[in-house]
């Protein structure tokens, strides 16, 4: 299994994940950070930290540090609009920062690169500028039906928005980076257009806070007014967590080397929070992905097509026939609908369930397909209720900056912890198949079969 098959652009074959921590130099979520991190933001980890799906980080340490000595933090996260409607990976990051955005209290700033969309695949689409800019905005009607806060939450188009300090912050990045740094990281080259290679350094400028300072730094340290009535933010800045796939990484990479060299005024590294992709329903691929082969859910589909495609498509781990399956039992690690619903059906004790019926042979390819389905429609149903509700009011509310931002945060109710024995269940080590193990009868069978 190769790790060269993960780039921001592609995601090839099956992704070896502990192979990508060493190689990215990430370090592994384990339960001992699970139980800081429930400790200091008085919040129960969300299943997907547990089960080990969010399973990776950089310096979150850090930013539960900061928030335990009551310092503000903030996150980042974002989109490359290119096409009308999101999928349900795509879900996957940004249901997740909602949580983190609720655990933290923090303000949240989402950047939505059409221009990023409009370098990469304009020229092959024959598409303009002006269409990628479109796509934000209904785009942004998914994000925001993900239910982030109004008064922390500040989206914003690239095209749009790039200027004074986000974009004094960008030519500050590109200024640091070769060519040859670009080339060596992201495998683009001379042949790329110039957007293209200059690309990455927009990415990395809004990981530091003195990108945002009406919003992140309403009060501090100003300069005087300058000619044009602007003033420059000369105080400390405070700590950025990136949630997102971990494909993105190499941008964090390079905003993390930028904010080392430039320590010394203020700049301080990005911490990133990695999920590992969910994978194409057909499960030949590791990522749900638009410019795959594989049938896609978006959450603009009807729930009755989501029904129809998952029924259809969803690779089975079962056997070929009922008579085997029910002598061998599925395979779990390859069935996709079990795939999902780790990720969708937040009840252990279900799981185990589901786990244990399954890999025995109780359960069928087509039982296990349908519960995966009634849980995916579900919260695209959901989903599509709060798309709904996004009236061109709300999403200007979101895309607007002259506004004031709460930087303020609530007391929390206290939570009880586990023992140290359940956390070291968590994470990297949670056990994905509760415990349903298979037959030595189903893995010389399994084995036999290349499964
Ligand atoms: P984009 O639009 O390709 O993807 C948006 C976010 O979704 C993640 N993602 C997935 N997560 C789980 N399972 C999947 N199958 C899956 N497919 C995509 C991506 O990793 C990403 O987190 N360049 C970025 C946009 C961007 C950005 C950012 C992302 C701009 N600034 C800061 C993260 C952080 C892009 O094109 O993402």
């Amino acid at each position: 299994m190769s790790t060269d098959n993960v780039t921001p652009w592609k995601v090839e074959g099956f992704v070896d994940y502990q192979k990508l921590i060493q190689k990215f130099g990430c370090e592994p979520i384990d339960g001992k950070l699970i139980k800081r991190f429930e400790q200091v933001t008085q919040t129960k980890a969300h299943c997907w930290l547990r089960r080990g799906i969010f399973f990776s980080n950089k310096d979150l340490k850090e930013v539960l540090d900061d928030y335990e000595q009551g310092k503000q933090v903030y996150l980042y996260t974002g989109r490359g609009p290119s096409s009308e409607a999101m999928h349900l990976g795509h879900l996957i990051p940004f249901m997740f920062t909602k949580f983190m955005q609720d655990a933290l209290d923090a303000i949240l700033v989402i950047q939505m690169s059409d221009d990023e969309k409009y370098y990469f695949k304009g020229n092959i689409e024959g598409k303009p500028v002006e269409y990628y800019n479109r796509l934000t905005y209904e785009n942004a009607k998914d994000i925001i039906a993900c239910g982030f806060n109004p008064a922390k939450t500040f989206i914003f188009s690239n095209f749009k928005t790039l200027g004074g300090e986000l974009y004094q912050n960008t030519v500050r990045v590109l200024n640091s980076i070769t060519g040859n740094r670009i080339k060596a990281t992201y495998g683009l080259d001379l042949n790329c257009t110039n957007g293209q290679l200059v690309w990455p350094s927009f990415q990395c400028s809004p990981a530091y806070s003195n990108s945002f300072p009406d919003i992140l730094h309403p009060t501090g340290e100003y300069s005087d007014e300058l000619p044009d009535g602007t003033k420059t933010y000369n105080g400390p800045h405070i700590r950025c967590l990136v949630p997102m796939a971990i494909d993105q990484d190499p941008y964090f990479r390079m905003a993390r080397d930028f904010a080392e060299r430039f320590k010394g005024e203020g700049y301080l590294k990005p911490a990133t929070i990695h999920t590992k992709f969910l994978l194409s329903l057909d499960g030949f691929s590791s990522k749900m992905s638009s410019s795959g082969e594989a049938p896609i859910l978006f959450l603009t589909d009807n729930v009755k097509l989501i029904r129809k495609k998952i029924m259809k498509h969803a690779y089975s781990g079962g056997k070929p026939t009922i008579e085997q399956h029910r002598q061998l039992g599925g395979n779990l690690a390859l069935d996709v609908s079990y795939q999902y619903l780790l990720y969708f059906c937040e009840d252990d004790v279900k799981m185990k369930e589901i786990a244990h019926k399954y890999r025995s042979g109780e359960m069928l390819s087509g039982e296990i397909k349908a519960i995966m389905a009634d849980y995916v429609t579900k919260i695209v149903e959901e989903h599509q209720k709060h798309r709904e509700k996004v009236t061109p009011e709300v999403l200007r509310h979101f895309f607007n900056r002259n506004r004031k931002f709460d930087n303020s945060r609530k007391e929390k109710e206290p939570i009880e912890l586990e023992t140290d024995e359940v956390y070291n269940t968590y994470g990297i080590n949670f056990d994905r198949s509760f415990g349903a193990i298979p037959s030595l009868e189903a893995i010389q069978y399994e084995s036999h079969n290349g499964w």
